[in-house]
């Protein structure tokens, strides 16, 4: 059984840690309503597939902030955007964003939201982040065994509910605009976890 978890978990990562897929960053474009001119931010972006997407739909007239809290996905980033001109690396605290107020019309948050440990502190700046009407996607999927193994510190599954996710958003002051109770990942990671998305707006 263990074994059967390794495998699973491990073939997990590898499709984790594909890049964007086309199909998901055109769905995120569309939802946050992404065009050129504005700003967004791209919280805990990992890599920073999903922040060159929204680079690319805000435009060179617009901005993208692409947070992280990892000091070596920090560093990869600020080599990876060094001559992009429209994304700036920030970096975040755990109960912080580390971005100013106002300063976004869109914010994602794609694979973060579990890792969280300070989850109520971050949803309310991330409400002070946006402009009124500002929209803020979050992406994450239900709690899982196959990734038990590398359930994150301070939690006791790796992964959250749709519900956990709408009392963070209600209660930081957002309106809950749509619910996704299913959405699509391709390959190994949409076959063993079930991935959810809530669209959060700040009136
Ligand atoms: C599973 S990765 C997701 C990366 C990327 N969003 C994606 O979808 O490919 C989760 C990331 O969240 C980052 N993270 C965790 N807590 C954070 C926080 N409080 N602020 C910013 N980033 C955070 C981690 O360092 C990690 O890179």
């Amino acid at each position: 059984m263990r074994t059967l978890v390794l495998m699973c978990s491990v073939l997990t990562l590898a499709a984790c840690s594909q890049g964007a897929s086309d199909e998901e960053s055109a769905r995120i474009i569309d939802i946050l309503e992404i065009s050129a001119g504005q700003a967004a931010a791209d919280i805990g972006a990992g890599s920073g597939d999903y922040s060159a997407v929204m680079a690319e739909a805000a435009g060179s007239a617009g901005h993208v902030y692409a947070t992280e809290i990892d000091v070596g996905s920090l560093a990869s980033m600020r080599d990876r955007f060094a001559t992009s001109g429209n994304v700036t690396v920030v970096e975040a605290q755990v109960n912080a964003t580390g971005l100013d107020p106002g300063c976004c019309d869109a914010v994602l948050m794609r694979n973060v939201f579990h890792h969280l440990t300070e989850s109520d502190a971050v949803v309310s700046d991330i409400y002070e982040n946006l402009r009124p009407g500002g929209r803020f996607l979050v992406v994450d999927f239900d709690p899982t065994w196959v990734l038990s193994l590398w359930t994150p510190e301070g939690h006791d599954a790796h992964g959250t509910t749709l519900d956990t996710v709408r009392g963070a958003g209600t209660s930081a002051g957002f309106r809950v605009e749509r619910v996704f109770d299913e959405w699509d990942r391709p390959g190994l990671e949409g076959l063993l976890m079930n991935h959810h998305a809530t669209l959060l707006v700040k009136d």
